[in-house]
């Protein structure tokens, strides 16, 4: 049985170096990335077939992925978290549950997606409660912002999704505004293009902490469009 502090950095801080140990992808920020080769999704050191593949931003302490990775052997699931601490927590579940179809990324989701997915080699895209950065002159931290949303459109394959959950109204304005503002992207709902999130859909940290406050849970889920095919 693994416990998340079981999970070491394979190098001390001062040395530390994008590296893929233990099906855990360190990106550690502020430091050269060249040295790492992104093998493809394929490759034997990655997830070694050619299933589809679905990415989790933001994880957190990763419950939502870990049942989605559970229950979809057919799936494989990039789990994209920042914060070591609860990548290691996610870390640990996937190797309690034996989970091959699972990877954690312990990185910054942006830089990691700019630098090293290809092109359309991802069928879906999940955020669920991206940290909403409610005052407004942080707004521009949100990992939801429309050179990221460019990013997105790049690596999905055609008719791909992405699923984006909020409790936080404002940040649910604002994701429908800059994603239909991009020409690669329709929503799969009419106006107000959301949807309430079903209990079908999995839960999380947050989402039980929200649901628990009584808050609305907004889905929003856009399709990408071939760019001339959208009208
Ligand atoms: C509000 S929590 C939501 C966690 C989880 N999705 C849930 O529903 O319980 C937001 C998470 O996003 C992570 N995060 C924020 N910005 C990120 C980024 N640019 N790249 C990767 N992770 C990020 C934070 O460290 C935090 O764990």
């Amino acid at each position: 049985m693994k416990k998340a502090k079981d999970l070491h950095l394979p190098f001390a801080w001062e040395d530390r170096q994008p590296v893929l140990h233990e099906r855990l992808w360190y990106l550690p920020g502020k430091i050269d990335w060249s040295t790492f080769s992104f093998p493809g999704f394929q490759a034997p050191s990655f997830f070694a077939n050619s299933k589809p593949v679905h990415i989790e931003y933001c994880s957190g302490n990763g419950s939502w992925i870990i049942d989605r990775a559970k229950r979809h052997p057919e799936i494989n699931f990039l789990a994209v978290e920042q914060r070591f601490d609860r990548a290691r927590k996610i870390w640990a579940k996937m190797h309690n549950a034996g989970l091959q179809n699972l990877i954690v990324a312990l990185a910054e989701g942006h830089a990691m997606t700019k630098t090293f997915i290809p092109d359309s080699s991802v069928t879906q895209i999940y955020i669920n409660f991206p940290d909403p950065w409610p005052k407004r002159r942080h707004a521009k931290y949100r990992i939801i912002n429309p050179t990221f949303i460019a990013e997105m459109h790049r690596i999905l394959a055609d008719n791909g999704t992405v699923t984006i959950v909020t409790d936080d109204a404002d940040y649910s304005t604002s994701i429908i505004k800059e994603m239909l503002a991009h020409a690669g992207f329709l929503s799969a709902f009419d106006a107000p293009y959301f949807a309430e999130a079903s209990s079908e859909y999995g839960t999380s940290y947050f989402d039980e902490l929200f649901r628990s406050k009584g808050k609305i849970i907004k889905l929003h889920q856009f399709r990408k469009q071939s760019i001339d095919k959208k009208s």
